[in-house]
């Protein structure tokens, strides 16, 4: 298409917008797809196009496009009290948010600081670890431990603590205090099983912390799911078992629900009652508002902050915030949110229908090209290579996974693409028919382009 007929949209994108992740070869020379509105578990582009969410946006759109209650409550408290500053005034929403939120969270993970997103709520976490050990006179048990493959966000230190950080081009290396523990993923283990792929994992970060001394531990930082780095569930009593040796070294355990909290996997936090762990402090963002504005917190335990505050706050305060923590109307779309949960019985829904889920994604398994499903709650991914048993995926295996997707998105589905995998984790008002529909699509496009792939 010749520039002359760009919309308008993709006219001022291609000049004017820098996305993430860009692509700075085609900088200036090429946009995303616009869309133009949502309704459901559907998105449309500005030509018309409708499209499946597969990927509910980016793991959040939970409960789908187009709901009023939501919109209601937004543009009400816009109306009503649109700003306050939470570092002299507090809000309706905030409290009663956060109030709520204590009541969905293990154990007693009672206190809720709200940020922007899932970055600042990692950041938050991190930076109060770090003020956790320096106030109680620890001041090297600083290291946080991650894993490869997985993914804290895009802050200079959140971003370290993903596991692609070492690899990322023109980006410096990662800060020093962060340890990698190799991907929980049973393709990488050469072969063991289950049980024994455990232990190995286990021994690592025994032997990660000898090495280093507990004293300089701080954190192990650990989403339940790996979620962006591929949809990575780890051996079954993997969390339980790594809380352990936590608790053994007195490092803490933060748990990264940005993508499993609110629903994904069934519950308002997966940590406790899907994966087995109560982690000292959990982060979420993403589903807290089904995407509708920017919204993340931390929850941290009140056995936690009681070592810091009160008598033993020794005069300090904990010099972490943002212009936005606490927003009145990210916390009114929060609780509305909720409400919308209760309304439609959502978590009950996921529950029942994740099974529906995992079978039809399981049935894609024996297509040629498909080396691998990996299903938990509604999170989903279809693994590809160009070569069967290849377990590293090369730039042939993520240009077919590409192909994959771009098919799909021409027939009606988009499929987050994330290296060789296609991602699918959709809005949680799903159906089975839905379902069937995306499974459909995804079969044509896998069959469709592997053939040619497979063949050459
Ligand atoms: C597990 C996890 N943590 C943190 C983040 C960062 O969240 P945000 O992009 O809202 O800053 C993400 C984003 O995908 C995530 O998946």
């Amino acid at each position: 298409m010749a520039p002359t007929q760009l919309t308008k949209t993709a006219q001022q994108a291609r000049q004017h917008l820098m996305v993430p992740a860009q692509d700075m070869k085609t900088l200036g020379q090429r946009a995303l797809p616009a869309l133009s509105h949502g309704e459901g578990i559907h998105v449309f582009t500005e030509n018309g196009h409708r499209l499946i969410d597969g990927p509910a946006g980016m793991w959040c759109t939970q409960v789908g496009y187009g709901c009023s209650e939501i919109a209601e409550a937004i543009a009400d408290q816009a109306t009503t009290l649109s700003y306050n500053s939470p570092w002299y005034t507090t809000n309706t929403q905030a409290a009663a948010l956060a109030e709520q939120i204590a009541t969905m969270t293990p154990g007693d993970l009672n206190r809720i600081f709200f940020t922007t997103g899932g970055s600042t709520a990692v950041d938050t976490a991190l930076r109060f670890v770090e003020y956790f050990n320096n106030a109680l006179g620890r001041p090297s048990k600083k290291g946080i431990v991650v894993r490869r493959d997985g993914y804290h966000g895009s802050t200079a230190l959140t971003f370290s603590c993903s596991g692609r950080s070492q690899t990322a081009p023109h980006f410096d290396p990662p800060a020093q205090r962060i340890h990698y523990l190799s991907s929980p993923n049973i393709r990488l283990s050469g072969g063991q099983t289950e049980a024994q792929f455990l232990e190995t994992l286990v021994e690592e970060f025994e032997t990660l912390i000898e090495a280093n001394g507990p004293e300089t531990i701080g954190a192990f930082l650990a989403e339940p799911i790996l979620a962006s780095g591929g949809v990575i569930i780890p051996p079954k009593g993997y969390h339980a078992r790594f809380k352990e040796i936590c608790e053994k070294h007195e490092i803490l355990y933060i748990s990264d629900e940005v993508v499993t909290a609110f629903g994904r996997c069934g519950e308002w936090f997966a940590s406790e009652k899907v994966f087995g762990v109560v982690p000292d402090i959990i982060t979420f963002a993403k589903g807290v508002t089904s995407g509708y504005v920017p919204l993340g917190g931390v929850a941290i335990s009140d056995k936690l902050l009681a070592r810091v505050s009160g008598e033993n706050a020794g005069g300090a305060y904990f010099g972490n915030g943002y212009t936005y923590s606490g927003h009145p109307v990210s916390c009114a779309a929060g609780l509305a949110n909720i409400k919308v949960f209760e309304k439609l019985d959502l978590l009950n829904h996921v529950r029942k229908i994740s099974g529906y889920f995992n079978q039809a994604l399981q049935g894609l398994r024996d297509l040629p090209g498909v080396v691998d499903v990996r299903v938990s709650g509604l999170v989903g991914c279809v693994e590809c290579m160009t070569v069967d048993q290849r377990i590293i995926a090369k730039a042939e295996d993520r240009a077919m996974a590409t192909e994959i997707d771009t098919l799909c998105f021409e027939m009606g589905l988009i499929v987050r693409p994330l290296a060789n995998l296609c991602v699918i984790s959709p809005p949680l008002t799903i159906t089975e028919d839905q379902i069937d529909e995306i499974c459909d699509i995804l079969r044509t496009a896998i069959i469709r382009v592997t053939a040619e792939h497979l063949a050459a």
